[in-house]
């Protein structure tokens, strides 16, 4: 099913000139194909425009769960984390959109929620890995008062968060030391330490504690070598590293990460993160799944 819709998606974007001949046929196709008459605008449009009726339906069910004001729904053709959700919900659209925005919703309220038990009241705040925003999108709503980074390998996430959030945007390699950011007290990193490879994992987590404050905290989630769901894949290793990733299975999106010796698929136990931690001045916390529903957390105080 999905190399055929692959298949379809690249045929339609590859022949730009049927396009006019293809919207006939477009406006036949159900409701479940709305995402791909989204990607037809690709050749032309970086943004996806969610129908008005899905936008405000799904606005007015979030705003209320989470007590928002309003929700800025710009969607990116390249998100591959819209795109997920849209082939997991059998591209049915609300449902799609929703459980997006939702995860995007809950995930900046629950870090408000640690940042309060955790007594961390954040001037700045970093999203490391920030995608196409999210989670960033909610935190401005959450965190009033603070000045909001985002950083980013892809340079199209960080233009398109500018243009619609107004984030300043640091862009970077894979490489640690490529980044070059000021001293943050509140480093995110969501979904981001699930898909490092050994090489560059402990690089990076030793460069974001670097950039934090003393008494600031970096929250990061990663997936548990040792929960018994991944059993079968990690066999409770300390470090297992698969060679395949979302971006690699969405590899027709054109910023996607398609090398995957650099993003693939992390594992980790409590343990390895322990231990790379004993060699820096922090002190920890494991946070279970209190900030995303699919990976557990960590939050590493700064000292
Ligand atoms: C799974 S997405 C999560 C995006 C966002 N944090 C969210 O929760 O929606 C992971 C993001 O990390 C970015 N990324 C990949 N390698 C990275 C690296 N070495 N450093 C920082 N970000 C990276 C990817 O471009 C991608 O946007």
């Amino acid at each position: 099913m999905f190399n055929k819709l692959k298949d379809y998606i690249l045929l339609k974007l590859g022949i730009t000139e049927l396009r006019h001949n293809l919207a006939t046929a477009e406006k036949n196709l159900n409701d479940r194909f709305d995402f791909l008459g989204a990607y037809m605008n690709l050749t032309q449009k970086e943004d996806i425009e969610i129908d008005p009726a899905i936008a405000s339906k799904v606005a007015t069910k979030l705003c209320a769960e989470y007590n928002i004001d309003t929700i800025n729904m710009a969607t990116h053709k390249n998100d591959v984390m819209f795109a997920i959700h849209v082939f997991g919900h059998r591209y049915n659209l609300e449902n799609a959109v929703y459980t997006n925005f939702r995860i995007g919703a809950e995930t900046a309220l629950n870090l408000k929620r640690i940042c309060e038990e955790y007594k961390i009241a954040p001037q700045k705040i970093l999203d490391f890995g920030s995608g196409y925003g999210r989670v960033s999108r909610f935190l401005k709503q959450k965190f009033p008062e603070s000045e909001i980074e985002i950083s980013e390998v892809k340079s199209q996430a960080l233009d398109f968060q500018k243009r619609h959030f107004g984030f300043k945007g640091i862009f970077h390699s894979q490489d640690a030391e490529s980044l070059n950011c000021e001293k943050q007290d509140l480093i995110l990193a969501v979904s981001v330490f699930s898909h490092l490879p050994k090489t560059t994992f402990a690089p990076w987590l030793n460069k974001l504690i670097q950039c934090l404050n003393s008494g600031g905290a970096l929250v990061f989630t990663f997936n548990n070598s040792e929960d018994p769901k991944y059993f079968g894949v990690t066999k409770n290793q300390n470090f297992v590293y698969q060679q395949v990733s979302e971006d690699s299975k969405f590899a027709f999106l054109s910023d996607s990460i398609k090398d995957t010796n650099d993003y693939g698929h992390t594992f980790v136990t409590h343990q390895y993160l322990e231990d790379l931690l004993s060699e820096n001045d922090v002190s920890y916390h494991f946070l279970g799944k209190s900030l995303v529903q699919s990976q557990e957390s960590i939050i590493i105080i700064k000292n």
